[in-house]
């Protein structure tokens, strides 16, 4: 029974092709749970709009992330799969919410002080800002139990319970207090060019990244130049973040543990180390790309996906909605 199941939500920005980490960190994870769980996964395309985007790109990009959904093994009959903009309920819990968040709690988020220093002549959008609590209303809607994200989430995550837990004080007890779902591999893949620093597609150089529409050979080309150190010795070590990385990818996509990977490189060189990791990639990414592509071209399925999905989110959303309108005082209409 649904009913009984706990319940999952996560969600992703539709700001250019996904990345190994998005799909690692995340996505990966999903597929493993919805048996399980009930579970939501949003397309956040309200959260991809606090930096300007092209109209088009933004149309293109959340189908995309739609089609990698279901590529990666999302099976839609078992889970929700929406797009933000299409359940109003988002946007009007995010402002109840917007006004039980303090202007120094979203001051102090890291994505936020990272992603305003990107912004050109200083134009930093109130969007951006409030933008971690547009998150927790997505979260808290679904009165949700886990979230499965990368690191890079936690902090919103945070807050998103501080939130809830505010919510539930000052009102009583609304929301259920979401937990954070990060997992020991893969959690923070990093950039290969500058393995101290996160995977992103934000970066300006393409060789940092490996993204979900690379072909094959940009991702060996890729990996064959990624940073490692000088030590030529296969061993987790903080010392060796660019190793370190490779090793949790290559763990993350076979389930090898790292131990037995030191194991198995003992005596051998990155070359080959490298090499491999590229080969273990591209035959994940592969065929998720094709059938991605296979997908595109049938926009009558993914446009019946989300129709069906906006449906259900919106009737459970609605539901919380109307209860959170009632406690803060609000007249019915
Ligand atoms: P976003 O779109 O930046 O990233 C989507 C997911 O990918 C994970 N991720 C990574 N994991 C490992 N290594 C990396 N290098 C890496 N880069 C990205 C992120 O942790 C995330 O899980 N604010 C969110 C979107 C969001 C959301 C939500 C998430 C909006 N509402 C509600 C969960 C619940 C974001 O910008 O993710």
């Amino acid at each position: 029974m649904e009913d009984n199941k706990k319940v999952i939500f996560s969600g992703i920005q539709p700001s250019g092709s996904l990345t190994l980490g998005n799909y690692l960190g995340a996505i990966k994870n999903w597929t493993n749970l919805q048996d399980e769980y009930n579970c939501y996964y949003c397309i956040v395309d309200m959260h991809a709009i606090t930096v300007p985007k092209e109209p088009k790109d933004l149309r293109k990009n959340t189908l995309e992330v739609l089609a990698n959904y279901v590529a990666a093994g999302l099976d839609p009959d078992k889970v929700t799969l929406f797009i933000q903009s299409h359940v109003s309920a988002h946007v009007e819990l995010g402002w109840v919410l917007n006004c039980m968040t303090y202007y120094g709690e979203l001051g102090r988020m890291t994505q936020f002080k990272d992603k305003s220093k990107k912004q050109e002549n200083n134009n930093i959008t109130a969007g951006l800002f409030t933008y971690p609590s547009l998150m927790a209303a997505d979260i808290l809607l679904y009165q949700t139990d886990l979230v499965p994200v990368g690191e890079d989430q936690r902090q919103h995550l945070e807050l998103s319970r501080d939130i809830a837990i505010r919510f539930n004080n000052r009102y009583s007890e609304t929301f259920v207090v979401p937990e954070p779902y990060i997992s020991k591999v893969g959690a923070k893949i990093m950039n290969l060019q500058d393995p101290t620093s996160k995977m992103s597609k934000s970066d300006t150089n393409d060789n940092s990244y490996i993204l979900l529409s690379d072909d094959d050979d940009s991702i060996r080309r890729k990996f064959k130049r990624a940073v490692t150190d000088s030590l030529g010795i296969v061993k987790l070590s903080d010392d060796q973040p660019g190793v370190k990385n490779l090793l949790g990818i290559y763990s993350k996509i076979t389930g090898e543990s790292v131990d037995n990977l030191v194991q198995k490189y003992e005596g051998k060189g990155y070359a080959e180390f490298k090499e491999d990791v590229a080969e273990i990639v591209v035959n994940e990414l592969r065929p998720l790309r094709e059938k991605r592509d296979d997908l595109l071209k049938n926009k009558d399925y993914l446009e019946e996906i989300y129709h069906k999905g906006a449906e259900k989110a919106e009737n459970v959303a609605r539901k919380t909605l109307r209860k959170v309108y009632k406690k803060v005082g609000f007249i019915p209409r």
